[in-house]
């Protein structure tokens, strides 16, 4: 097999990646260890930015999120019961846009198939070599059978658990990590949401967030210790944590049936350079944001945008200036959004126990979020997302 560019991984970033590649008449191959029915239900995001669906919109693939994703207009963050809107629309002119990562998964891989894109499910044992040289290959085993394309360049979109990042020498490559005291424990339940908005909260016994999937189902999302078991959560203690932490005078959360729960723990990490040789990551292949930003799927959709113009530069005219600036383009984006992130969660989980300093340090953030403007706008333009490079 050959191709122009070889992209390991079927997650946004490949596939979107795949996606933006055809639209410049750059040939793909995108490598996906899982089956395609494994990565269309994986239940992961649910909130897009606004460049994030211009961008789909604009290249022919938000038909179905502009007819099923909800936009929001705004968003509660809750301290002690207290709910503070922030105005997202009429403080930053931008919305977001609540849709399930796999729908917008299930969106991209029925277009490139459609555009006769080709996207090898169930490739095993992915290895990509010779990212050094002028001809890099990806060895895989499909059906049985040992494969091999040969590529201009290799992408590597295989996420934080992926093979790529490993192939930049140690040497060249430079970690930056933070491991948080929590984790998410999410749940997917089939109920109307009990809000229109989503709703942030803080309380004594921890982070809580009510999210949204349709007017049927609801996504809700509670801060447990990462060492904690799922088997240790019942639906009717997590719907009772559920009521405690999210309760607010004069508002009622309805419960419905659990169909889907999972303990994610959360990280902060970067890798720099993104790229070496003939490789570049992009999305968690590179980095990881804890969740509380929302920010990892539209990371991972940047990224690409940035490497799909810089790849049609370079096969379209022979400038290879926007691969060269790859990685310092994204990484001013990544820890613009690392901040935001770190902020948001250090802001609403209950920290550990023994700095009573952290503790009244949060709570004065927290009454700055609830009282100033400025704060708030602040959130706002972060949340809604910078514009894409
Ligand atoms: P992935 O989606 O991880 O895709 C990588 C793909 O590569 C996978 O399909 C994997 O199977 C494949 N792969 C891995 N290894 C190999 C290999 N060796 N060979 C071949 N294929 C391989 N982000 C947001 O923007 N908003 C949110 O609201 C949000 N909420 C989240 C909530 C939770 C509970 C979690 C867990 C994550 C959340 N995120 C959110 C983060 C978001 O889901 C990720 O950042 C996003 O999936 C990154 O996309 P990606 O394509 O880089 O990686
Ligand atoms: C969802 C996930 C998030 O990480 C977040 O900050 C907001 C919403 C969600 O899955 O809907």
């Amino acid at each position: 097999m050959e191709t122009q560019v070889g992209i390991v991984g079927a997650g946004p970033a490949g596939l979107v990646l795949s996606h933006l590649l055809h639209l410049a008449g750059i040939d793909s191959v995108v490598l996906e260890q899982r089956s395609r029915s494994y990565v269309e239900s994986r239940i992961r995001a649910g909130v897009l930015e606004q460049g994030s669906t211009d961008l789909l919109i604009e290249t022919g693939v938000g038909a179905r999120m502009l007819a099923e994703g909800a936009v929001h207009e705004g968003v509660n963050l809750q301290f002690d019961g207290q709910r503070h809107r922030i105005d997202l629309a009429r403080l930053t002119g931008r919305r977001i846009t609540v849709y399930g990562q796999q729908e917008v998964v299930k969106d991209l891989i029925a277009a490139r198939l459609a555009a006769g894109g080709t996207i090898v499910f169930e490739a095993d044992d992915v290895t990509p070599r010779g990212i050094d040289g002028a001809h890099p290959t990806i060895a895989f085993r499909h059906e049985g059978s040992e494969r091999e394309l040969s590529c201009d360049v290799v992408a590597g979109c295989d996420g934080f658990h992926g093979v790529c990042r490993g192939l930049i020498p140690d040497g060249v490559l430079t970690e930056f990590a933070r491991e948080y005291p929590f984790a998410w424990l999410g749940v997917l339940a089939q109920v109307a949401p009990s809000t229109d908005e989503l709703i942030y909260a803080f309380h004594a016994r921890g982070f809580a967030l009510h999210s949204l999937r349709s007017p049927e189902i609801s996504r809700l999302y509670l801060q447990v210790d990462p060492a904690d078991d799922i088997a240790n959560w019942p639906d009717d203690r997590i719907w009772e944590e559920l009521q405690l932490r999210l309760a607010s005078p004069g508002w009622a959360l309805d419960e419905g049936s659990i169909v889907e729960k999972a303990i994610t723990a959360m990280r902060s990490y970067v890798c720099e350079p993104m790229q070496h040789g003939h490789l570049y990551l992009a999305g968690d292949a590179a980095h990881i944001v804890p969740p509380t930003g929302a920010k990892g799927m539209n990371l991972a959709i940047a990224d690409v945008t940035v490497l799909a113009r810089a790849l049609s530069d370079w096969f379209g005219g022979g400038d290879h200036g926007g691969l060269d600036a790859y990685s310092e383009r994204c990484l001013r984006r990544v820890w613009r959004v690392q901040d935001f992130s770190n902020t948001m969660t250090e802001l609403m989980h209950v920290l550990p126990r023994g700095d009573p300093f952290a503790s009244r340090v949060q709570l004065a953030r927290q009454r700055y979020v609830a009282t100033s403007a400025a704060m708030q706008h602040t959130i706002a333009e972060n949340y809604v997302g910078l514009p894409l490079a």
